[in-house]
């Protein structure tokens, strides 16, 4: 068989691990891999390269994916949709597999559903928040970045009697914010799933003064809303019809210093997040995605993605996961709730 791979979407910890497991496990069960140049681009382009066990040597520990990506939306256009279901055949793939978020899952999903393609996805995401899967790989990267990131704001802030606001990812679901924020002793922690009021951060901030402590930390991922639309650094929206989140951390910050008096300073972490090396969780989950993708192929166990339950790698079918994204509960926010102030 020839399996295509290609990775879509926002780049993420642990693609290079995927890939390797992939090219690994196919060349082992007599296959070839063909990569799949920046994401369905390479799809509409026919931009393509050969994977062999060279190609990945060495590439566990290296952050992006080797295969390069995009945000290409093959649905936007009928005629380019067309490009793809023929370019599969001119290519001579067998299969493909597309390793993205909720978006190219979702590509993947209804290439399947309409032209009967022989997809399968890999769920891959810093925000964690694809359904179906217990989590995605990049999340552990993600938050132990911004844990680290939040300890350093510890210090500083301490040294001046500052409030300190970081700003970290997460459009629609805050795990980041709320995992990271718990690990490194947030005093306040704003994420989409509850609309927040500046009100509560203000009165955080005071109690802690009033008890002594001059400084605090306030966590704010990019889609929490403060009762107003998400703050947007442009209005410009990319081909899934997202609009470019960001400057929520500003208006957190400028609220709370106009309302406290205490000085205030906003860090926003970014794309530090999503880059630089995996951790050893998100090698191994990647390394086990991409064998687990190759079996499915070689079952012809089409429009599944792989998931991780427990310590099992299993598959579902790509419509369940795309179906719904996976939300910070608000138990999980009450128990983090804890530990505010
Ligand atoms: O989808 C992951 C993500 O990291 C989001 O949290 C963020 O809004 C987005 O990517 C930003 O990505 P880019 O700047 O590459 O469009």
């Amino acid at each position: 068989m020839n399996i295509g791979v290609l990775t879509g979407g926002g780049d993420c910890p642990g693609l290079n691990p995927v890939i390797n497991g992939v090219v690994r496990n196919a060349l082992k069960q007599g296959h070839q891999v063909t990569g799949v140049l920046r994401g369905w681009q390479g799809m509409i382009e026919k931009s393509t390269r050969p994977l062999d066990r060279n190609s990945v040597s060495g590439i566990l520990p290296r952050g992006g994916t080797i295969i390069h990506t995009s945000r290409t939306n093959p649905y936007k256009d009928p005629a380019l949709i067309d490009k793809v279901v023929k370019n599969f055949k001119e290519m001579g793939l067998d299969a493909l597999i597309a390793i993205g978020g909720d978006d190219t899952l979702g590509v993947a999903n209804k290439l399947y559903k309409d032209f009967k393609l022989p997809t399968v996805g890999v769920p891959k995401t810093i925000d964690n928040d694809l359904s179906g899967t217990d989590c995605t790989f990049g999340f552990d990267t993600a938050i132990n970045i911004a844990t680290d990131a939040i300890d350093r704001l510890h210090s500083t802030a301490e040294s001046h009697d500052r409030v300190m606001v970081i700003e970290l990812m997460g459009r629609h679901a805050g795990w980041i914010a709320l995992e990271a924020g718990l690990a490194g002793g947030a005093d306040m922690i704003l994420i989409p799933e509850q609309e927040a009021k500046i009100d509560d951060v203000v009165a955080v901030v005071k109690k802690r003064h009033d008890m002594g402590k001059n400084f605090s930390i306030i966590v704010v991922a990019e889609g929490a809303t403060l009762g107003d639309d998400f703050a947007t650094v442009s209005e410009e929206k990319d081909a899934f019809g997202h609009v470019r989140l960001g400057g929520i951390g500003n208006t957190v910050a400028r609220e709370v210093e106009k309302r406290t008096g205490f000085e205030t300073r906003v860090t926003v972490l970014g794309h530090v997040q999503r880059g630089g090396t995996p951790t050893a969780f998100d090698r191994v989950l990647g390394l086990r995605f991409g064998v687990k993708a190759v079996d499915l192929v070689i079952e012809k166990n089409f429009g599944q993605m792989v998931a991780k339950r427990g310590n099992d790698i299993v598959s579902i079918p790509l419509e369940e996961a795309v179906a719904k994204l996976k939300t910070v509960t608000p138990e999980y926010y009450e128990t983090a709730k804890i530990f505010f102030g």
